[in-house]
């Protein structure tokens, strides 16, 4: 009997594949095209304290071998979830991580302070890393200091399972994930998308409004590996990884590195039904390595 299960905090996923925070709607809309019994679960869009409108258009472009994307965390906010999207979400039989974005610490801790007596879901990733909202121009994740003086006391809000996403556009992510993990957070959700850019030829302008926007997709795999390698030496809390995962040699790869479990962002919005199709492919897979039990790969990188 193939074993898959790992763990993440306090939380027992069945499979170590999860749909990403932005890729995954509220996870209804996938219920169409996935078991969701048969899968290890997926993490909200990311939900703000007050309602948030997003970026002007465009906000998605197609690059090769991946997507640029400027949404600007557009949501309806907390309280709109705690009344329309939580009860149509606490009976499916995943595992559920509520992704939350703020743009001041208190606004992290009221959402937290709303939720987190409510059922139906398992824990939290906290999203510092979003490249595609400013605040006074620069990332929550960009300097340790602020990311400490951020995540101080967030642990002690909830007993549910506290998940920390990264950026991979800094160098103090590595410091700010073995930070997260002496405050007691559960895992570390690495990476978020990369810091890129496109130029209308034409008008000789930005593509985006923003001018930046988050490249995410296949092109991103390489680069993530090596930033899950590189996260992996810093801490010893599980990394869930997330770039370009298509496949489950792409699972298999990041979790040799030391990835307990992964995210699929970008190939949702390619094949939706990917979430399970990867699921039974993985366990194939370990069946033809040989693999019995999913947590003696973790880690188990020759060097
Ligand atoms: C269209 C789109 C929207 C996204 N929105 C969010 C978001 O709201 N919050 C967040 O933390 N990450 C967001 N992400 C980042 C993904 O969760 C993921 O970290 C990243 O895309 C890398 O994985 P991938 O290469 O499999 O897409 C978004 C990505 C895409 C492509």
């Amino acid at each position: 009997m193939i074993k898959t299960h790992i763990r993440i905090g306090k939380t027992i996923l069945k499979k170590p594949i999860l749909g990403a925070s932005g890729c995954s709607g509220w996870g209804n809309e996938l219920l169409r095209f996935n078991d969701f019994s048969k899968i290890g679960g997926f993490v909200t869009k990311s939900i703000t304290l007050n309602e948030k409108k997003g970026n002007e258009m465009p906000r998605i472009m197609e690059t090769y071998g991946g997507l640029l994307n400027s949404i600007g965390l557009e949501n309806r906010g907390v309280d709109y979830f705690i009344k329309n999207i939580l009860p149509e979400i606490k009976d499916m039989e995943c595992v559920k991580f509520l992704n939350l974005a703020f743009f001041e610490k208190s606004e992290l801790e009221k959402m937290i302070a709303m939720l987190d007596s409510r059922e139906g879901f398992d824990g939290y990733e906290i999203n510092i890393s979003c490249p595609n909202v400013a605040h006074g121009g620069i990332s929550f994740n960009s300097s340790a200091a602020d990311a400490t003086s951020l995540l101080s006391g967030v642990r002690k809000m909830t007993e549910k399972t506290l998940l920390l996403k990264l950026s991979p556009a800094f160098e103090d992510s590595f410091e700010i994930g073995r930070i997260a993990e002496d405050m007691g957070f559960d895992g570390i959700t690495f990476t978020n998308t990369y810091i890129g850019t496109a130029v209308d030829v034409k008008s000789r302008s930005f593509v985006f409004k923003n001018k930046q926007a988050g490249l995410s997709g296949p092109a991103i795999k390489p680069l993530s590996l090596m930033n899950v390698h590189k996260m992996r030496k810093k801490i010893s809390i599980p990394i869930i990884a997330a770039g370009g995962v298509r496949t489950a040699d792409d699972v298999l790869e990041y979790m040799i590195l030391g990835a307990s479990a992964v995210q699929v962002g970008t190939q949702l919005l390619v094949r939706p039904s990917v979430l399970e199709e990867l699921c039974v492919e993985l366990e194939e897979r370990m069946k033809d390595l040989k693999i019995e039990d999913i947590n003696e790969l973790i880690g188990s990188i020759k060097e």
